[in-house]
């Protein structure tokens, strides 16, 4: 019996490829991948490499890639069957051995229902019923457009709108659902009575579970669906099927469902927010998914900064740069806003942004400064930092204040400064001269049967790719933007196909997805593809799509077009840039 997709999904989502080949390879971070010496062949130079975003790994000696299962089957050289039980055992989960096939329709059901009920609820809200709830959120400060983005609704104070409203489904599955509650006799009313509702979305767009607020001070003041088969409070976070999509570099967390939804609404949408429990292991590894920066915007109070402790060293292990927003004159992000604008706490972030003085003390710490050495070391390390500022009072500011950790005059930082900015510059010139100039055989896959025919195509067939696999978003815009057939590269072409195919069926992309499609050599490539480095965004994703478009168009001009074309280039002594050396 196949092992059920979900338990996979949850399985690799809790298995960190780091950590996995971590146990195996000793890896340093260069860039933005990690590198060791290859397990699977012998090597001097490390060439094999881990992706923690996208959670795969190539060795670009041998060409073996793939995601964490594929990773155990090779290193403990098992079946795929055995390498799922080493992982789950690793994580202290249990492979289901039968009725899993029953599991997961029932979740699927379960799944159905919730969107059913949260359709429900946000109708209720503009319906006459449903005006108390309405108008609190406008007392809120919500707009419509708001409530919309969010889906929030109106449960009303009825013990079986949702039991008697949604017809054609067993009652036991509205109490699966956490929809219902079962009294002393077994009898079942509605879980979420009078309260205003906010469905929790997933990152595939699926309603697990609910929180529900009451409109006055009554207790409880939010009530949240239960841990059910499809909804785990612990690794799920408020508003993460948003935020997955935001442009701004850290991810903002936030204690509560209001706070994430004023940032939204403020323009901040890179908003999250644990789920009523504080953050857990598995979030801080979500987030570190997406972004490599945190902020954390809690309550100022002083449950609030003790929770803030706890979430900064969970998020740092989780290899997240984390900073802290400084609240000062509101009691959480919502009153903030409210109060004084979403200018002055975008402000307030590019403080904590900044945080140089933070990120000074830290480097200090590293250092014994009592000594010439570290001294030296530090000044070293701290002009390098102070380069990256491109503001020159800054600079200044800064230089002095490290002259006067290091005990030396203000000048000497300064020199450093400007030593430690003339070569990045001209490491940024060195690189950029080393992409214009790199010859078109080096752009090559090492692989024959994999060459590529139109290089400029396929560089852009490439970054759709990578743009595509870390956002579902593009993924359904390049179905309709793009046909598989206007690809130069029938590799990239298929893992294209093989990706839109993974989406039909709600699936995220991973590795797995390309598993028994790909050739060997053909997985070797996607794989190397997805260690680049990708900027993406809508942007790269529409002038990639522009290129390939571009390559397709031309490729297919008449063929004697193409000749004459060829004769003249050769008559007038013409030559491709590419076609060069
Ligand atoms: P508002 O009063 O609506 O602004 O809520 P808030 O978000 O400021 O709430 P608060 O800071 O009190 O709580 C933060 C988060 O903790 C909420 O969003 C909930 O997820 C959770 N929470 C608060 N009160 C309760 C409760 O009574 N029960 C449960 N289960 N969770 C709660
Ligand atoms: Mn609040």
């Amino acid at each position: 019996m196949p092992i059920p997709q979900s338990f996979l999904d949850e399985l690799v989502e809790r298995s960190d490829i780091v950590d996995v080949v971590s146990e195996y390879v000793e890896l340093k971070q260069k860039g933005t991948n990690l590198f060791g010496l290859c397990p699977f062949h012998s090597e001097k130079t490390p060439s094999f490499s881990v992706n923690r975003d996208r959670q795969i790994f190539h060795c670009f000696g041998c060409g073996e890639g793939g995601g964490v299962i594929t990773f155990i089957m090779k290193a403990e050289n098992l079946g795929f069957v055995d390498a799922v039980k080493h992982l789950a055992a690793r994580v202290g989960m249990t492979v289901p051995e039968d009725g899993d096939a029953d599991t997961s329709k029932r979740r699927a059901q379960v799944l159905t229902l919730n969107k059913e009920a949260a359709r429900r609820f946000h109708a209720n809200l503009y319906s006459p019923g449903g005006r108390r709830g309405l108008e609190y959120f406008y007392s809120r400060g919500l707009t419509d457009r708001t409530i919309r983005r969010f889906g929030l609704g109106w449960a009303p104070d009825s013990w079986d709108d949702l039991l008697g409203g949604i017809k054609g489904y067993e009652k036991s599955l509205f109490l699966e659902a956490g929809l219902a509650v079962a009294n002393r006799k077994g009898g079942l009313y509605d879980r979420f009575r009078g309260r205003v509702m906010f469905p929790i979305i997933d990152l595939r767009g699926e309603v697990i579970g609910f929180g529900g607020r009451v409109l006055d001070d009554s207790q409880p003041k939010y009530l949240n669906s239960p841990e059910t088969i499809a909804f785990s409070k612990s690794r799920n976070l408020f508003a993460m099927n948003l935020a997955k999509k935001s442009t701004y570099p850290a991810m903002i967390l936030a204690e509560g469902y209001m706070d994430v939804i004023s940032l939204h609404q403020a323009g901040f949408s890179s908003a999250v927010a644990s789920l009523g429990t504080a953050l857990t292991d598995a979030q801080a590894r979500l987030i570190s998914r997406y972004k490599q920066e945190a902020v954390i915007a809690y309550d100022m109070d002083a449950a609030g900064r003790g929770a803030a402790e706890r979430a900064i060293k969970l998020l740092e292990d989780a290899g997240i740069k984390v900073k802290l927003i400084d609240m000062a004159g509101a009691k959480d992000p919502d009153e903030f806003i409210k109060r004084f604008g979403a200018d002055a706490l975008s402000a307030r972030l590019t403080q904590s942004e900044g945080h140089i003085e933070y990120r000074l003390g830290t480097l200090r710490g590293k250092y014994d400064l009592s000594s010439d050495e570290g001294r030296i070391s530090f000044l070293h390390d701290a002009a390098e930092m102070l380069a990256e500022l491109s503001s020159p009072a800054e600079r200044a500011v800064y230089s002095s204040r490290v002259a006067e950790l290091a005990g030396v005059r203000a000048e000497a930082v300064a020199d450093e400064v400007a030593i430690a900015r003339k070569k990045k510059a001209g490491k940024e010139r060195s690189a950029e001269r080393r992409r214009e100039l790199n010859p078109v055989a080096a752009m090559q896959p090492k692989e024959r049967e994999v060459r590529y025919s139109d290089t400029k195509s396929a560089r852009a067939e490439e970054g759709l790719i990578r743009c595509m696999y870390s956002d579902g978003e593009l993924l359904r815009k390049a179905r309709e933007a793009l046909p598989p057939e206007q690809f130069s590269s029938e590799t990239l072409a298929k893992a294209y196909s093989a990706m839109l195919e993974a989406a039909d069926e709600g699936r995220a992309p991973s590795p797995a997805i390309f598993e028994g499609r790909l050739t060997p050599a053909e997985l070797s490539l996607v794989m190397k593809v997805l260690m680049d480095p990708e900027p993406g965004g809508e942007a790269a994703f529409l002038s990639y799509v522009e290129v390939v478009r571009a390559g397709y168009e031309q490729r297919q001009a008449p063929d004697d077009l193409v000749e004459r074309w060829q004769k003249l280039k050769k008559t007038k002594g013409w030559e491709d840039k590419e076609d060069g050396e």
